[in-house]
């Protein structure tokens, strides 16, 4: 660093002197070129006066005259003096001052008598620099002598050196401000980050990670200090996997890690890859003003498998819906993602408006997510919308075989009720390929299913997979019995498979989940008060207790039910009026659809009625706030809540009762949770309800607000055991493993679709 400063400052001064020389220099000449010009004029406008006079006094030879005359211009402003000479160049006439000068007459004055010319010259004589104009004197066109005019220039060098004295003062001044400032930043922004990034590095090297860096802290290292951050990031999580695998190993845990989950697939895979069919695709690019932002959607769907494809690389292809999206992929529409740090390829496929409206809008969200949820709302199916879900399909099957050309044993994970129809296409061009689809929704029984006009083409399309995954074994007896009523099939129901014409499809429950992070990384147990109180400040209100839930904004999560829930609660115990607040984090979501424009607009004035009912000065108990929160939002809510409220009519998993679970470190707050979910079969320590039951809801908001600590830790700790066992690195370890086992039917003609053992811890 001193080095560094030290050729900082030598080519500071190097180069500030530099350009004060040429700056000096060139004021100086324009300056003595000012000042002699100034003289020069000067000398001559006198000339041009005292000539007439001269030359009347020589006429008259009025000697006298003439030497009181050149003695009245002595010393006047610069003029020394004056002196005439006869046309021989004898003096005449002298100023006394000067007449040790002009005794004998000068060059310049002999030349203009000769010339018969004015002249004039700037001379140093002895120690003293002069000005000499001299003209020629006539009478009648005769020449009779010659008038100098002696100035003194003395001050124009004098004023030349007095540019030169300032000039080298403030050089020096600019030189010894410059440095100073340059020595300050280089320690502020230079030498302070540097310091402080290698503290930092030491202790991520030591282990002692602990000392937190805030990337703008490093100022102009930032870009720097980002791949830093994201380097130590690795490292840690790394470091931290190590300590894991080393925990489990000696406590003898069978638990499974992003890495255990990267092994396993990655020995099951051999030479193969892992490829993803969603439609909502991880990562968004999407316009703010001029600039572009990347947004990871609210999505159950990818909070799942965002983790699996980091741990194990492989492609996700999804839809393109960003209004940025476009503009930021490679010429085959891929690119690397997670966009700071990559592990994966996104594949982006581009639909139509009418694409969109018929398949997602229409059919997907219209027809099939009603149909399944049986949450009251009439399932619309309309003709157009189903052709445009089979063009869609096609299209995306296109868009996989692509990516998966020249690919031997591809393993492709399709996803959910948008790609009913995906597994066969894939299969009909793809023997080789292992497909497997994971239903996220619940499966209805076959006389709800019944009332679809498609249902015989969406079960053959989905009986083209090796393997069809659900939640929970109810959801897979539904499905197989809606297969036994509506296509020619063999079922074993022993096995849980169907075979139809030759080909082996196995249903199966695989319970999704999430990712727990390990214990260290949250605040301390006292901070969930602090982190409340500052959070509820934010929101403008103030309240001792405080509830929070998580949801898109969609009918089938009961929403209108929870919120009549609170204000029973409230009714019913007035004490807690005042003193409890519930915050509703609610994602908008498939606003296109009327339902859910209507159901925004309930929800909201829902929240205001009851609102308007019970608040008082800074108290309210509904904080609504209807906008998309990141992850990374909504974890102080979760940390910092009393409870949280999952009331879902019907869910096929809910991941945000497991997310709430996950966060909860402290192991404090309590799950009110839905008897309808499918995680209420793995959550048995939540206060499980009948959302459709107000009161019973009401009711387990007060257990849960007077839940005795140790109570509270208990069911926590025996919740969090459950979701970090069956965490989504064993239900993506299990699926990719159990359909890893297939034994393809094309290649191998058939036969047991599963070896003996394949199942996955
Ligand atoms: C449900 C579905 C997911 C879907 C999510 C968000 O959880 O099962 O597949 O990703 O809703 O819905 P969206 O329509 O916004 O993708």
């Amino acid at each position: 660093m001193r080095l560094l400063s030290a050729r900082l400052i030598v080519s500071l001064i190097v180069g500030i002197t530099l350009v004060s020389l040429c700056t000096s220099y060139y004021q100086v000449l324009v300056l003595n070129r000012g000042l002699q010009k100034d003289l020069q004029r000067r000398a001559e406008v006198l000339g041009e006066s005292l000539a007439r006079n001269v030359e009347r006094d020589l006429e008259r030879d009025a000697q006298h005259t003439l030497q009181q005359t050149v003695q009245q211009f002595a010393n006047r402003e610069h003029l020394a003096g004056l002196a005439v000479y006869d046309p021989q160049g004898h003096p005449l006439a002298v100023t006394t001052s000067i007449e040790p000068l002009m005794a004998s007459a000068p060059t310049i004055v002999l030349q203009a008598l000769q010339e018969n010319h004015d002249t004039s010259a700037f001379l140093r004589m002895g120690s003293a620099s002069i000005h000499i104009y001299a003209l020629p004197l006539h009478r009648g066109g005769e020449l009779i002598g010659s008038l100098a005019i002696v100035h003194d220039s003395g001050y124009i060098r004098r004023e030349s050196l007095r540019i030169w004295r300032e000039t080298f003062l403030s050089a020096l001044a600019h030189v010894v401000l410059i440095v100073l400032i340059t020595l300050l930043i280089v320690r502020w922004s230079i030498a302070g980050p540097i310091a402080r990034t290698a503290h930092w590095m030491k202790a991520l090297r030591t282990g002692r990670g602990t000392i937190r860096i805030r990337v703008p802290d490093l100022e102009m290292f930032r870009p720097l200090a980002r791949e830093v951050a994201t380097f130590a990031e690795s490292l840690n999580t790394a470091r931290s996997a190590a300590e894991l695998e080393a925990r489990l190993r000696e406590t003898g845990e069978s638990m499974w890690t992003a890495d255990r989950l990267a092994v396993h697939v990655s020995a099951r895979l051999e030479d193969g890859r892992l490829f993803v069919v969603s439609n909502r695709e991880p990562y968004m690019h999407t316009r703010r003003g001029k600039s572009v932002e990347v947004k990871v959607p609210a999505s159950g769907l990818v909070t799942a498998i965002e983790p699996v494809l980091r741990a194990c690389d492989g492609t996700w292809v999804a839809h393109g819906s960003g209004d940025a999206d476009q503009d930021n992929v490679d010429t085959h529409d891929r690119l690397p993602v997670p966009p700071d740090d990559p592990r994966y390829t996104l594949r982006r496929v581009w639909l139509t408006k009418e694409e969109e409206e018929g398949y997602y809008y229409g059919f997907a969200n219209e027809g099939l997510w009603p149909l399944c949820h049986i949450a009251h709302t009439r399932p619309l199916f309309r003709a157009s919308d189903w052709k445009h879900y089979q063009e869609v399909n096609r299209k995306f099957a296109d868009a996989l075989l692509e990516e998966m050309h020249n690919v031997s044993r591809p393993v492709v994970l399709v996803q959910d009720y948008h790609f009913a129809l995906l597994p066969r296409m894939i299969k009909q061009s793809r023997p080789d390929a292992r497909v497997a689809i994971f239903w996220h929704i619940p499966w209805p029984n076959p006389e709800a299913f019944g009332i679809c006009p498609w249902q015989r083409e969406l079960v053959d399309g989905l009986l083209g997979a090796d393997l069809v995954g659900f939640h929970i074994q109810a959801h897979c007896t539904n499905f197989l019995q809606t297969v036994d009523r509506i296509v020619e099939s063999r079922i074993d129901w022993e096995h849980f498979s169907v075979q139809r014409l030759d080909h082996h499809t196995t249903v199966r429950p695989f319970p999704i989940s999430v990712e727990v992070a390990e214990a260290d990384a949250g605040p301390a147990r006292e901070s969930a008060y602090e982190e409340r109180a500052a959070l509820l400040k934010t929101l403008g209100v103030e309240a001792a207790l405080m509830g929070v839930g998580v949801d898109r904004l969609d009918y089938t999560k009961g929403i209108l039910e929870r919120f009549l829930a609170i204000e029973r609660f409230l009714e019913k115990y007035p004490r807690y009026q005042g003193v409890f607040t519930f915050v509703q984090i609610g994602a908008p979501t498939r606003t296109h659809i009327k339902r859910y424009h209507d159901l925004q607009a309930e929800v909201e004035a829902e929240a205001d009625r009851i609102n308007w009912r019970f608040q008082a000065d800074q108290w309210k108990p509904i904080v609504l706030l209807n906008r998309q929160h990141s992850h990374e939002e909504i974890a102080p809510y979760y940390r910092a809540a009393d409870l949280c409220l999952v009331t879902s009519l019907h869910d096929g998993m809910n991941l945000v009762a497991k997310e709430f679970v996950a966060t909860r470190q402290d192991e404090r707050g309590v799950l009110i949770l839905s008897c309808f979910t499918g995680a209420a079969r793995e959550l048995r320590d939540a206060l499980q309800v009948n959302p459709y039951d107000i009161d019973q809801t009401a009711e387990a908001i007060r257990a849960a607000l007077e839940m005795q600590p140790e109570e509270k830790q208990m069911r926590m700790q025996r919740m969090r055991k459950q979701v970090r066992e069956h965490n989504v690195y064993r239900w993506a370890g299990s699926l990719i493993g159990e359909l890893c086992e297939v034994r393809l039917d094309a290649a191998e003609g058939g036969g047991d679709k599963f070896r003996a053992g394949a199942s996955v811890r």
